[in-house]
């Protein structure tokens, strides 16, 4: 366990690339003619394996976008997406739905949990519908990193918000994914419940390796993030490492003051 650690703090991919995702000159408008919206305007990025990226940017700058099609959850107008060594722009939908269940967990703002079936099987469902066993080894790590051994048993109406949302991110972490989006994963959250999910996703990169994308608008949520990519207006402007609170506030700033005068 402890080498296990050791690998993934020095940043060690078990041969696997460092690049669980990557896209290239990606392009996606919707609608056509007078009504057509470039939400993406040729966007190249690469999202590193083992880490926690945040992607930031005001409003309609196509943020849930770009993680839709890094999800491969909405197709691209041009251009290429891959997830590790696999094209998934031009897949077709049977293999594009086995992927993303093999290789990618979602969380959302809504947590999603079925509220008759208690935490622990809400964990196991997506792995449960799929007809595969859980490592238990691994489970019982997830479960307890969540935190939440004591609650398992628990129905999601008789947990806080804050531990629904943990068991939302269990649930994604148990299939041991290659990468986990999340849209605004603490947006329902107060900051509190909040910070206590974004410890806990934090945590999941740095103790077990887990390659999370978040999509937030919370400067603080993001400093929690190891690289923050900055879009505007469909377009990747400005990323920054190891960000603060304050620093990321500060870019938000600049964009609202170009905002006004422009
Ligand atoms: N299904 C859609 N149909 C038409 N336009 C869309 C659709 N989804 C998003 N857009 C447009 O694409 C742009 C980017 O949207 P989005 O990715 O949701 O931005 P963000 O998540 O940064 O707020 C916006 O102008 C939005 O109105
Ligand atoms: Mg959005």
């Amino acid at each position: 366990m402890t080498t296990a650690m050791t690998e993934t703090r020095q940043g060690g991919t078990g041969g696997r690339s460092a690049v669980a995702a990557r896209a290239r000159e990606v392009v996606k408008a919707y609608g056509s003619g007078e009504t057509r919206v470039v939400a993406l305007d040729r966007v190249d990025v690469d999202i590193h394996r083992g880490r926690f990226t945040a992607i930031m940017g005001p409003s309609g700058s196509g943020k849930s976008t770009l993680m839709h099609c890094l999800a491969g959850l909405d197709t691209v107008t041009s251009g290429h997406i891959h997830l590790d060594d696999t094209e998934i722009t031009g897949l077709k939908d049977k293999k594009l739905t086995q992927l993303r269940r093999d290789n990618i967990g979602f969380i959302f703002q809504a947590f999603n949990l079925l509220p008759t079936l208690n935490a622990l099987e809400n964990i196991t469902l997506p792995m449960d519908i799929a007809g595969r066993k859980p490592d238990a080894q691994w489970l019982a790590r997830v479960v307890d990193t969540v935190g939440l051994a004591g609650r398992l048993k628990h129905r999601p109406t008789e947990l806080s918000g804050g531990q629904q949302q943990r068991v939302a991110v269990a649930r994604a972490l148990a299939s041991r994914p290659q990468i986990i989006f999340g849209d605004e994963p603490t947006g329902n959250l107060d900051s509190r419940a909040g910070a206590e999910v974004l410890g806990f996703l934090r945590q999941s990169v740095d103790e077990l390796g887990q390659t999370i994308v978040m999509v937030t608008h919370d400067p603080v949520a993001a400093s929690y993030a190891d690289r923050v990519i900055f879009l505007a207006d469909g377009r990747i402007v400005d990323e920054m490492a190891n960000p603060s609170a304050e620093q990321v506030l500060d870019r938000m700033k600049d964009f609202d003051a170009r905002g006004r005068t422009s």
